[in-house]
């Protein structure tokens, strides 16, 4: 069995490159998102396995209501599904599930199935896994701020879960509003893979890459923890 060596890490995903994959090989830009789904559920295996401590995915920024509604609607049907076929294995496998972002914009359906899917995974102890729907950086931020000012405490507004490794696949260089305040020391790794090939050996190297990585958070080797 492999050891555990990455009990403390939280691992962040721009899981970019869906539609591209499609074209690629003649198919609708659905189809990209139908194969990113099932890499969702390889990836999320994977990091169970490899004793990641929390994965948060970029699965839908609050820009993205841009796209067509008709790709909209593929997406927020994907995340039902995934919501409603995987929580019996995701709790089976003690994977705690919550879904981050904006939550007034999301039909009452997809609400049901969060929910649903947050008290069933509730208990687990192993994998923490955020999935990002309706997220907005900036908008998360803002709220945080006027949340405490209406309060007058110093309480972490946002919660803080600091991001060890921010890792966007697809080939692009930026953070697209994505855990602007919980990367401050992130290390970033922007790889070619488009999502859907973005499987358990990349995941795999991509550790590697962060382990060889020195981390300092602004101090010196010597005292950096
Ligand atoms: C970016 O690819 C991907 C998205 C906007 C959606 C991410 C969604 C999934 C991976 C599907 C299922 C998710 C879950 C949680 C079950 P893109 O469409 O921007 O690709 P492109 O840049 O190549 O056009």
């Amino acid at each position: 069995m492999e050891t555990k060596i990455y009990d403390k890490l939280h691992v962040a995903i721009i899981m970019d490159g869906n539609g591209r994959w499609a074209e690629a090989r003649g198919l609708p830009r659905s189809a990209g998102h139908r194969a990113g789904a099932h890499s969702v559920a390889r990836v999320v295996e994977a990091s169970a396995k490899q004793g990641i401590a929390a994965l948060t995915l970029y699965a839908f920024s609050s820009d993205n209501w841009q796209r067509p509604a008709t790709e909209v609607s593929t997406l927020f049907g994907l995340f039902d599904r995934y919501l409603r076929t995987q929580v019996k294995a995701l709790a089976g496998n003690g994977i705690r599930l919550s879904v981050i972002g904006r939550r007034d914009r999301l039909a009452t359906s997809l609400l049901n199935s969060i929910t649903r899917a947050e008290r069933e995974t509730a208990g687990g102890k192993g994998l923490h896994l955020r999935i990002a729907i309706d997220y907005s950086s900036r908008h998360e931020m803002a709220r945080a701020l006027q949340a405490r000012t209406a309060r007058g405490d110093m309480h972490d507004p946002l919660g803080t879960h600091d991001v060890d490794l921010l890792i966007r696949t697809g080939g692009e260089q930026r953070l697209s509003d994505f855990m602007l305040w919980e990367c401050a020391y992130a290390e970033l790794l922007f790889t070619p893979v488009q999502w859907p090939d973005f499987d358990e050996t990349a995941l795999a190297s991509a550790l590697r890459a962060f382990s060889s990585r020195q981390r300092r958070f602004g101090g010196l080797a010597s005292t950096a923890a």
